[in-house]
């Protein structure tokens, strides 16, 4: 008995979960991809956004592509979304071509956010940014490599 209120809770609350979020969005929130923090990354930022939730993302390069892509997240499952998202967008792309990742690209492939999720896909691209900073940063003066974090 109990454990059939249990079920109908969880299917109510995951049909109103579908009337918000696309099946990509959920999809990155129940199973993130590339979690976790690079010890050994080419680069790396972490950004604190208004609403107090933090991503760190550690991007890993070659010949100016990004292999590999990770991130650790404190916060929501739109942001745990958004930021599985983007280790997936950026992986394989030049980092001219990251660069270029926004805001509005990470909505797309959300396949929408709600108005008030859309900040989460902006700390996401903000984070990515900061770790390619970090990565330049890095290129120009490599001894700091040493002293990430
Ligand atoms: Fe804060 Fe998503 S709720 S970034």
């Amino acid at each position: 008995m109990m454990d059939d209120i249990g079920d109908e809770l969880q299917a109510e609350i995951m049909n109103e979960i579908r009337k918000r979020y696309s099946a990509t969005v959920i999809g990155h929130w129940q199973q993130p991809r590339n979690w976790g923090i690079m010890g050994d990354a080419d680069g790396y930022g972490k950004v604190t956004g208004p609403c107090g939730d933090t991503i760190e993302i550690s991007v890993q390069v070659k010949d100016r592509t990004i292999q590999k892509c990770t991130f650790d997240t404190d916060g929501c499952g739109t942001t745990i979304a958004c930021a599985s998202i983007i280790t997936e967008m950026v992986t394989g792309k030049t980092v001219i071509e990251a660069r270029r990742i926004n805001e509005s690209g990470i909505i797309e492939f959300c396949g929408g956010l709600p108005d008030d999720d859309r900040h989460c896909a902006l700390l996401a691209a903000n984070t990515l940014q900061k770790a390619l900073d970090d990565y330049d940063e890095r290129r120009s003066e490599a001894w700091k490599k040493y002293y990430a974090r």
